[in-house]
Formats: structure tokens, sequence, C-alpha cells
């Protein structure tokens, strides 16, 4: 049974930054107290020309090009996001297509902040079984659209950004070890976006209830959260055969600095055995993991042969953790480009369409 290694990975975050000071401008709150009950500093914000799309494109160029991977051969596509750009098309077929991804399949997954654990699961699942040799993952976030201004309970915690990796099979052992997924919708009600949908398509009413507009019980979330982190990582190192203290790194969902300190003392771990940066992004959902791996891999901190858990919890409720040995990049002859797949995609995409259209005008005057 082939393995599923982690062999590249990218980011992106907008450049805009709303620190504490600017909210406290908006809502009635101030820098000492975010920083205190959140961990959170400041945060970025998408321009209005980013997407979840670009931001996912961005980051996923980076990671094929650190995987050294064309993206004419990655096989499958999973974008997790909580903000996804369409209810439909997915994000994922957006980025496929801007990335010139020519034979992937692509969709989008909804499991908000636990998303990309469960993507990465999945991805991880499809190569061990052998149906395919390679997978992009990618959560991408652009929260900050479906932020009320006014609510203070909820504007201070979100931001924006994107992080992608990419899973290649290998006979190596290594790669995802193990993961566990829960969920209980007994929380649904807790942590909701919901107009837009089915249930409250938009209309005046829902623009004038702020259905469009995230809505939290944040001590309720905060309480389940503290008692999930801590169990799923336990739960995903038993799956493995690992025990806490063979783990190098944990990656938490950058949501509370206190429900990571909660998880460190649940788990009886130093806090200097978590990757921590939501100082400078706050809360960015499927972001949040990769993002963080991205930087503390950048800063040298997580190393080939390295034991890591990467546990989050969110709206659902849905909570995971995986446990994975750190890889690296799998030594390959020659250097692709991912980045001039970019024009490759815009081209094709161009080429597709004008076909369709062309197609469609000979197609009516058949009829
Ligand atoms: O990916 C999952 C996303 N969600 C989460 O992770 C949310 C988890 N929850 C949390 O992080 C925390 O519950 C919050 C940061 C949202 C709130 O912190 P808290 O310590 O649970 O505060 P609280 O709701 O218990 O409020 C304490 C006080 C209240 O005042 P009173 O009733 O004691 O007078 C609030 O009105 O703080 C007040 N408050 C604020 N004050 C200044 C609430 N928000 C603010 C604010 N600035 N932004």
């Amino acid at each position: 049974m082939p393995y599923a290694h982690i062999t590249g990975w990218g980011m992106a975050a907008p450049e805009p930054i709303l620190t504490n000071d600017d909210i406290a401008k908006m809502v009635d709150t101030n820098d000492a107290w975010i920083r205190e009950r959140t961990g959170i500093r400041e945060r970025r914000i998408a321009r209005d020309n980013e997407f979840p799309s670009t931001l996912g494109v961005e980051a996923s160029i980076k990671a094929l090009t650190i995987a050294n991977l064309r993206p004419t051969d990655v096989d499958l596509i999973i974008c997790a996001s909580s903000s996804p750009e369409y209810i439909f098309p997915a994000t994922a077929c957006l980025i496929q297509d801007q990335i010139g991804a020519s034979k992937a399949g692509a969709f989008d997954l909804l499991a908000a902040c636990s998303g990309f654990i469960y993507a990465l699961n999945m991805g991880a699942q499809a190569i061990r079984s052998g149906s395919i040799k390679s997978a992009l993952i990618v959560g991408s976030e652009t929260l900050s659209r479906f932020i009320n201004w006014k609510d203070r309970n909820t504007c201070i915690l979100f931001g924006d950004g994107a992080g992608a990796f990419v899973l290649q099979a290998s006979e190596r052992p290594g790669g995802v070890l193990s993961a566990v997924m829960h969920s209980d919708g007994s929380g649904g009600d807790l942590l909701t976006l919901q107009g837009g949908g089915s249930r409250y398509p938009a209309s005046e009413t829902t623009l004038h209830d702020g259905r469009h507009y995230i809505q939290m019980d944040g001590k309720e979330v905060f309480r389940f959260a503290t008692r999930v982190m801590a169990s799923a990582t336990q739960e995903a190192l038993s799956a493995a055969g690992l025990t806490v203290d063979e783990i190098r790194w944990i990656i938490p969902h950058q949501a509370n600095i206190r429900i990571i300190e909660a998880a460190a003392r649940g788990l009886k771990l130093p806090m200097d055995r978590f990757i921590v940066n939501l100082e400078r992004y706050g809360n960015t959902s499927t972001a949040s993991i990769p993002i963080a791996m991205v930087e503390s891999l950048e800063k040298g901190q997580i190393k080939p042969g390295d034991k890591i858990v990467m546990v989050g919890f969110g709206a659902g409720l849905t909570w995971g953790a995986l446990a994975a040995e750190w890889t690296g990049p799998i030594p390959s002859k020659g250097h692709v480009h991912p980045e001039q797949y970019r024009a490759f995609g815009r081209l094709r995409s161009f080429v597709r369409r004008a076909l369709r259209f062309i197609e469609g005008l000979l197609y009516r005057r058949e009829l």
C-alpha cells in the first residue's frame, strides 16, 4: 500500500493589515482586551480583487514548486473553505482552471475550521488506496466578507489567507500516519453563516436580519474547543501507535491562544511544542494550520523525520486530528516550473471557452 507524503507547501496572505487598534475604532473594544482574551494582535484582510481562488492559486503554485510537481500531473484538488467563492462552482475548480491542472478532479469540502484536516485525510486516503498518485490540498478564506464589523464578538477573531499542501504517493514509509474526524451536529447552531443557503435564500429579509454574517456563541464554542483538542490529539496518536512524547510539534487550529494553552495542559506538554502564529493572522479557518506550518517550515523548525500532529475544531460542530511524519520534498531529477503553467492555464481556459462558444453557435444552427 503506498504511503501519502506531504512533499510541498505554500501560503498566501493579503497585504492589508487590520490591527486591534483599527478595530477599536469600529466597535467598543481595545487592544489589551483582544490580546489578553484571544492572543490576536492583527489580521490580514483581502483586497477587493482577492478571493479564495486567487489566494488558493498563489499558495498552490508555491506548494507545487517545492514539490517539483507539474500542475498537469496533479490527480485531485480538494479545497476546504468556510468562505467559498460561490455555492457552486467549487472553488477547487476555479483553482484547477487557473493553475492549468488539466487532468485533476476537483471538489470543495466543507467542515468549517476542521476542513483542512478533513481534506488532508481524504487526499491521503485516496493515495493510500492506490486510486491516485498526487493531490493538492488547499485551505483558503476571505472570511472578512462575512464579518459584521459592528459585532465585537466575532469581528476581532477572523482573518483572510490561504495555505496549500501537495501529497504524493511513495513506497517509503512515513507521511500521513493516522487521522480522526468527528462531528456533533447538535451544536450546529453555535457557529453559523445562514444567508444565501437554501433555507435562507438571499432576500431583503435575510439582509435585514444579518443572516449574511457569521454568528457565534463564543463561550460555548470555547468550551467545546477546550474539551476536544487534547482528546482528538490523543486519539490520532494512539491510532498511529505513537505516544505524545514522540511528537516534536503540535500544530493547532489558530483560533484563540487560551484554547491552545488548554490543549497543552490537557496533553501535559509545554507551549514550546505548539506552533502558534495567531497573533499576526487571527483565525483564518481552514487556512490557519497550513499557514502556521509554512511559516514554521520557513523558520527551519519542522525537520524531515519529525513526527507532528495537526489538530482543529470548528462549526458543525466538527473536530479532528492528523498525525504525520514530516518528509519534505521527494528528491527528483530536473526542475519543473509550476508558475509557467498559470499562463498555460489561462490560454487553455480561453481556448476551451472559445471552442465552447463556437460549438454553441454551430449547434444552434443545426436546430
Ligand atoms: O474556529 C472556531 C471559531 N470560534 C472560536 O474559536 C471562538 C471561541 N471563543 C472565543 O475565542 C471567546 O469566547 C471569545 C474571544 C469570542 C470571547 O472571549 P470570552 O473570554 O469568552 O469573553 P465573554 O464572551 O465571556 O465576554 C466577557 C466580557 C463580556 O462582558 P460582561 O458581560 O462580563 O460585562 C463581554 O460583553 O467581555 C465582553 N466582551 C468584550 N469586551 C471588549 C466580549 N467581546 C469583547 C470585545 N472587547 N471584543
